[in-house]
């Protein structure tokens, strides 16, 4: 695993994503280029220069196929906290992505389930993802894959945990009881067939998830941390997150991944 540690949210936003829009520019092949995304504050920041970079013609999204990790239960597309209004609203609206080319699980499909089939077998048709980008919930979650989730879970519906209720209630008036206790979130075993995760973590309160992650075991009960398995996992973070490191792990990967794209 890879720690980018850079000096504050702009930094690790720009470095994100500098390597997202350089992996996309080497895909040279004429099948799109595959990435995964999340919703949350922490990839707005790569967000907005991955709009600036292709608003100036330094990355292009017109072969790429796009698969966000995913959606509340219950919430229509046009709901301004469904994760399908947020992508719109904070990035695809802004860049050249053909609308046929964007995949967001249907969290107000008839059948949950198939609709959580259809998903894995739509990204298996493209031969997998080729960079899947994710973010953390303060307990070290990844995607809506809660603790205790299995590292080896696909596709499916999941219930979210009172903390992850708590925390999100800040888009629902800071009611808990208003946001949807449930969701379709790719599985952490979905993340981690990618052929590359690259996770942003930022600020104090990803402090101990940073840390359960990198100097943890591996663990469902933080299920970032399955990370640790995969061939080429990379997480860009800030200062801020690096608060519970141990100093030499800090000093570890501050000096030996300094230079790194
Ligand atoms: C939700 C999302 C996750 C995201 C997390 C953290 O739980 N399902 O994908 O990583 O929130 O969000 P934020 O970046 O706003 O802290």
């Amino acid at each position: 695993m890879k720690l980018i540690i850079k000096n504050d949210y702009n930094e690790m936003s720009a470095w994100t994503a500098n390597h997202i829009a350089t992996a996309i520019n080497n895909h040279k092949e004429a099948r799109p280029f595959v990435l995964g995304l999340p919703t949350g504050s922490s990839p707005i920041g790569t967000y907005k220069k991955l709009i600036e970079m292709n608003k100036a013609g330094l990355v292009s999204f017109k072969n790429v196929v796009t698969f966000n990790m995913d959606e509340y239960v219950g919430l229509p597309r046009e709901h301004d906290q469904s994760y399908w209004y947020f992508m719109h609203d904070n990035f695809f609206n802004h860049i050249d992505i053909p609308a046929e080319n964007i995949n967001i699980l249907n969290g107000m499909a008839e059948d949950l389930e198939a609709e959580c089939q259809r998903y894995e077998e739509k990204i298996a048709s493209y031969g997998g993802i080729d960079l899947f980008l994710g973010g953390s919930g303060v307990d070290g979650h990844i995607a809506f894959n809660e603790p205790y989730t299995s590292l080896s879970s696909r596709t499916g519906v999941r219930a979210l945990t009172e903390d992850t209720l708590i925390v999100n209630s800040r888009f629902f008036d800071n009611d808990p009881n208003k946001v949807p206790k449930t969701a379709l979130s790719v599985g952490v075993g979905t993340v981690c067939d990618s052929k590359q995760v690259l996770l942003v973590i930022n600020g104090h309160a990803k402090a101990r998830a940073l840390r359960n992650c990198v100097e943890g075991g591996v663990s469902h009960a933080c299920t970032i941390s399955a990370l640790q398995m995969h061939p080429d996992g990379i997480i860009a973070c800030d200062e801020a997150a690096c608060g519970e490191l141990m100093v030499d792990t800090y000093k570890y990967f501050k000096e030996i991944y300094k230079d790194e794209i």
